[in-house]
């Protein structure tokens, strides 16, 4: 099974939608994490980024980055009321003003208060699967051993591991090894996520492992990676195809944002990514980085698939 990996300010709603009408291949999307669920009816959980008219319950797993067992089992409840089989706590954001309130990557660095809190979780829960989506650790690559008996003794669905620690960010490379140590050491079912850009990488990773597998920046930057994955044939018009798709995803963003020019922050963020598909790649993020209005925006993505090529 493939999934999508969350990407803050990317992956949203409308994101996720526009990829499924264009592209096969993801059988499950994780929302970017929501965070301050104060109530049960918190102005986050009204929104089309969760509700179920806008969602496939089935194949959205809701996530939340909280280091709280109150707040986690109230999001679990409404995600449950909502009818999602399944939600997922974050336990992976690097980034220090997450991880330093001891959220995110945060709570590997603070196994006793995370065990407990995970545990209460467990307490306060009833009908919805619970999954976690970690790193190896925050400060040092053995924290996640600290975790064995907890993942063993209580009944996640799931275990995503991205395979470097919180502190490293996305430099160096995930580690393969450091994955496969875990992989006899934890009875769930584990899912690999990190540094699938190619179908070549893909396949060395599947020799290795009989994982689920979930793709991140490189299903950014090449949306066909799943198809191509899977096997299913998308030779014909890919360029089309994802002018297409690029096309579609913004009229739909600026319909969302009542017409407003900040929906190119967005799609500026995945032009980071979906650059690299180009055989140009540095004369494309010119000329999408420069641009600030709409119709800027608009002729630079006529002039991005006139000049270049996907490679
Ligand atoms: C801009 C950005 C936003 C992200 N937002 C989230 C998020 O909301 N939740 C989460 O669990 N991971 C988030 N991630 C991490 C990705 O889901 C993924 O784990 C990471 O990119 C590693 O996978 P990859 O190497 O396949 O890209 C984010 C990463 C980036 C770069």
């Amino acid at each position: 099974m493939l999934s999508l990996a969350p990407f803050q300010g990317i992956t949203d709603v409308v994101y996720r939608n526009i990829f499924k009408k264009h592209f096969r291949g993801i059988d499950k999307y994780y929302t970017p994490f929501f965070t301050g669920i104060q109530k049960d009816n918190s102005k986050s959980l009204r929104g089309e980024e969760i509700s179920p008219d806008f969602n496939d319950v089935n194949t959205v797993v809701p996530q939340i980055l909280s280091n709280t067992a109150e707040e986690i089992i109230r999001f679990a409840n409404q995600c449950k009321s909502m009818g999602y089989p399944e939600f997922n706590l974050n336990m992976g954001c690097p980034f220090p003003r997450v991880a330093n309130k001891t959220r995110g990557c945060g709570l590997m660095a603070d196994p006793d208060r995370t065990t407990k809190m995970l545990n209460d979780v467990f307490d306060g829960i009833d009908g919805i699967k619970f999954s976690i989506k970690c790193r190896l650790g925050y400060f040092n690559d053995e924290e996640i051993y600290a975790f064995i008996d907890t993942f063993n003794s209580l009944p996640f669905s799931e275990i995503i591991v991205h395979p470097r620690i919180g502190k490293q960010m996305y430099t160096g490379e995930a580690s393969l090894e450091k994955f496969m140590a875990l992989v006899p050491k934890i009875n769930k079912p584990l899912v690999y996520n990190g540094d699938i850009f190619t179908l070549a990488r893909y396949n060395t990773i599947l020799s290795s492992l009989s994982c689920d597998i979930m793709l991140g920046r490189g299903l950014l930057t090449n949306p066909f990676l799943a198809e191509e994955i899977k096997q299913i044939d998308n030779q014909q018009d890919k360029k089309q195809r994802l002018h297409n798709f690029v096309v579609d995803l913004y009229v739909e963003r600026l319909h969302h944002a009542g017409g407003s020019p900040k929906i190119i922050g967005s799609m500026k963020e995945l032009w980071k990514y979906m650059m690299n598909i180009f055989d140009d790649p540095q004369n494309v993020w010119r000329k999408v980085k420069k641009v600030n209005h709409l119709d800027e925006y608009e002729t630079a993505v006529e002039n991005i698939f006139n000049e270049y090529n996907l490679i």
